[in-house]
Formats: C-alpha cells, sequence, structure tokens
C-alpha cells in the first residue's frame, strides 16, 4: 500500500479543503468520501473529542480496511459556558444557518465579562500502522461582538485569535492554518507519518 494515500472521514467541505491544502504540499494524496464513494453514516455517541474522532476513524476503516483513514472531530469551546457548544458544535441548532449560530453564541455572551473560548481538533489516525492514533491541537481566542470576514467556515467569523489579532474569519488560510487546532494537531500527525515512514 501507497503509505501516502489517505481518505479524509468527512463530509464537512470547509475541513476537507484545509486538509487537503496541509496535506498535499507534503506529499500525501488525499481522496474524500465522496472519491471513495462511502458515506458516513456514524452516530457520534462519544463524550469527548477524542473518542468521536475515532469512532469515525474506525466506522470508516471497517469500509476501506485498506486505506490509510484521517478523521477529525473538533468544535468551539466557549468558556463562560461550561465549554458549549464542544462536542455539540456542528449539532447546536442543526439545520440552522451559521450566521445564526454564530449569533445565538454572541447572544449567551451578552451579559458575561469572559469571552475567553477555544477550539479542539482531534484528529485520529487509523491503517497507517498497527495502532489507533488520535493527535490533539487546541487554539485559544475571545468570542468577538460581532462577525468579521467571510473567510473559513463554522464558527471563524466570531473566533478573534490573539497570535493573529483578527478573526479566523478575517484571517488567510496560511494564517489560519499556522495557529489552528487542526494545523497544530496536523502537525503531529505529520511528524509521527515521517518518523515511522519506511
Ligand atoms: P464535527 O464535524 O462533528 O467534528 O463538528 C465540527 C464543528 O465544529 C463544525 O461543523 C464547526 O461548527 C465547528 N468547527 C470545528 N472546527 C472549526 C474551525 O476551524 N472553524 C470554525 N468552526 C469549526
Amino acid at each position: 500500500m501507497d503509505k501516502k494515500e489517505v481518505v479524509i472521514a468527512t463530509t464537512n467541505q470547509g475541513k476537507l479543503k484545509e486538509f487537503k491544502r496541509m496535506l498535499e504540499p507534503l506529499g500525501f494524496k488525499v481522496s474524500s468520501l465522496a472519491d471513495e464513494k462511502v458515506e458516513i453514516d456514524v452516530e457520534e455517541t462519544g463524550k469527548t473529542f477524542e473518542e468521536n474522532s475515532l469512532i469515525k476513524a474506525c466506522c470508516i476503516h471497517a469500509k476501506l480496511p485498506n486505506k490509510i483513514i484521517i478523521a477529525d472531530d473538533s468544535g468551539l469551546e466557549v468558556h463562560a459556558l461550561g465549554g458549549f457548544p464542544g462536542i455539540y458544535s456542528a449539532r447546536f441548532m442543526e439545520g440552522q444557518p451559521y450566521p445564526l449560530k454564530r449569533q445565538a453564541i454572541i447572544d449567551r455572551l451578552k451579559d458575561k465579562e469572559d469571552r475567553s473560548a477555544n477550539f479542539t481538533s482531534a484528529i485520529s489516525l487509523i491503517g497507517f500502522d498497527e495502532e489507533e492514533h488520535v493527535f490533539v491541537g487546541k487554539t485559544f481566542g475571545f468570542i468577538a461582538n460581532e462577525s468579521s470576514g467571510d473567510s473559513g467556515f463554522g464558527y471563524d467569523p466570531i473566533f478573534f485569535s490573539p497570535d493573529l489579532q483578527k478573526t479566523f474569519g478575517q484571517a488567510s488560510p496560511e494564517e489560519k492554518d499556522s495557529v489552528s487546532h487542526r494545523g497544530r494537531a496536523l502537525k503531529q500527525l505529520e511528524e509521527y507519518i515521517k518518523a515511522h515512514l519506511d
């Protein structure tokens, strides 16, 4: 098997785009579930990002046993809301457009002084070697008073990054990748893969 061919276990186009732009320059051939004609019909029953990430990766690995599978479970954790929406970031107000979901987070912080938040990404790797791996990356910031910028996806326009001095919605793809939760988790995955390639 070519160790550099990976399938990303997601239907989220925003995530897929980020994985492609980070993994392709490293020499990986990245395919999506659509490319593989596989549907993800997995219930996220885990209580943590790590558990849900492994659940997704295992489910796809069972369908594509000869491929290297990478899955990501990620979300926004708002500290004054006890870490909400956390693992429910995609399911919170499901079916509603992101502008409304972002506004709902801003509204919930109306009377709160603490606007700190972080994104977490748990990236699983299965089928590369005999082990199952999970790499976790985090990035810290603040929930802005209003949405700014239209880059990225999901909650990016309300996440102000002190590292970048702008919201992820205002950041270029390269800027976001350099400090993002997913960029940081991928860096660890990349180091692991590089250290273990034959
Ligand atoms: P998952 O697909 O179940 O892992 O849900 C991830 C959800 O978390 C996304 O649909 C977004 O709502 C949110 N999220 C995760 N990563 C990001 C990001 O990089 N930017 C903005 N929102 C994100």
